[in-house]
């Protein structure tokens, strides 16, 4: 019998950094004299920090050095982090404890699969670290998502295969890597972006206990 492995997302389904992210771009753009919306955040969702900046260039029609680059890269980082310093469990999406202890009581192997470089200080701000026996984040990666690279780490990490991993994701380009790792996708949120996602909840208080016991025997057989 094989184990099944479970690999959850971070921004978008564990707590909702969206709108923190969102902050700290439209503070850059501002800076830079254009405005970012909330629906040009979308495009950002699973995507590198990186990316998002040439992005976020993009639409303002700003060329920029490398040192200036580099620079913004820093700078929206730092404002970033000054919401992420006041988190709190509190933070955490609906039911996303639950889900882990169900995990955590049946011994099933738990990982986290995100293209944030903060995911460790943000599951320590909102207590939820122990329950992970891998952490795989954008420092542990060369390809970003919708490369399957971070999930076929964790499996690896947590000692199970590809086919027998169920990948929690919010994000477009995380539903399409999970696919592209073999793995079993399944959308958290709007189920008409996250059509590529083999099933869809709008969050985990759509998610029974009897459906995680499902997963759990179908990575199993
Ligand atoms: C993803 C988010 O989880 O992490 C993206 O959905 C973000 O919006 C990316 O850009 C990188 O995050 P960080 O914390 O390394 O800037
Ligand atoms: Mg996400």
């Amino acid at each position: 019998m094989n184990k099944t492995g479970f690999i959850f997302d971070l921004d978008g389904v564990i707590v909702d950094t969206a709108k923190y992210h969102y902050l700290a771009w439209r503070n850059l753009a501002n800076e830079l004299g254009f405005e970012f919306t909330h629906e040009q955040n979308e495009l950002f969702k699973g995507v590198s920090r990186k990316r998002c900046l040439e992005i976020l260039l993009d639409i303002g029609g700003v060329e920029a050095t490398q040192e200036q680059f580099d620079r913004w890269m820093v700078e929206k980082n730092e404002d970033y982090l000054k919401y992420i310093e006041k988190m709190n469990a509190s933070e955490i999406l609906p039911d996303v404890p639950r889900v882990l202890q169900f995990l955590k009581e049946r011994q099933i192997p738990i990982a986290l699969g995100s293209a944030s470089k903060n995911a460790r200080p943000i599951l320590e701000k909102v207590e939820l670290l122990p329950y992970f026996d891998s952490i795989v984040d954008g420092n542990n990666v060369t390809k970003a998502k919708p490369d399957p690279e971070v999930f076929l780490i964790a499996a690896e990490q947590l000692a199970v295969r590809p086919e027998n991993s169920v990948v929690f994701e919010d994000a477009v380009a995380g539903i399409q890597a999970a696919n592209a790792a073999n793995m079993l996708s399944i959308g958290i949120g709007d189920d008409k972006v996250l059509s590529e996602a083999k099933h869809n909840f709008k969050d985990f208080t759509e998610m029974d206990d009897g459906f995680l016991e499902s997963l759990i025997q179908q990575g199993s057989v």
